[in-house]
């Protein structure tokens, strides 16, 4: 899928947002290896840290749904200033596809691309990896 199409299905999934304490919504398009798209939007709480990114939504479903690489993710968001993804997000993405793309882009169609490593040029890597108990 190119990217014009990535950001008009992140565009259309916004509108599911579920943020009435924020009254900002988020749509996050999520293409994995397969070839298929996995769509998250912010879900918030009336107990405000419960509140989850539609970056973070997306991984999740896709995960679940068995699907493990990512290429690039599209994110939709109101406003003049793109936004770009947390640092949570950007850890949790990293988690599974360190080399993936990631295209912001408002309503208007101003568009902006980042690489997540250049994001996130020191995440936290796996300890147990390096043999921690
Ligand atoms: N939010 C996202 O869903 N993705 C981002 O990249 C930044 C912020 C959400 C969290 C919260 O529901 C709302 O936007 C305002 O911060």
């Amino acid at each position: 899928m190119d990217e014009k199409k990535l950001i008009a299905e992140a565009k259309k999934i916004r509108n599911r947002s579920y943020s009435p304490y924020s009254n900002f919504k988020v749509g996050a398009a999520l293409l994995g290896n397969s070839g298929k798209v996995y769509y998250g939007t912010n879900v918030e709480n009336s107990s405000l840290s419960l509140g989850v990114c539609a970056e973070r939504v997306a991984l999740l479903k896709a995960v679940c749904s068995g699907e493990k690489e990512f290429t690039k993710i599209a994110i939709v968001a109101s406003g003049e200033n793109l936004i770009t993804p947390c640092g949570l997000c950007r850890q949790a993405l990293f988690e599974f596809s360190p080399g993936m793309k990631i295209i912001c882009s408002n309503l208007k169609g101003k568009v902006r691309k980042f690489t997540l490593k250049g994001l996130l040029p020191h995440p936290f890597k796996d300890a147990k990896k390096k043999g921690r108990r």
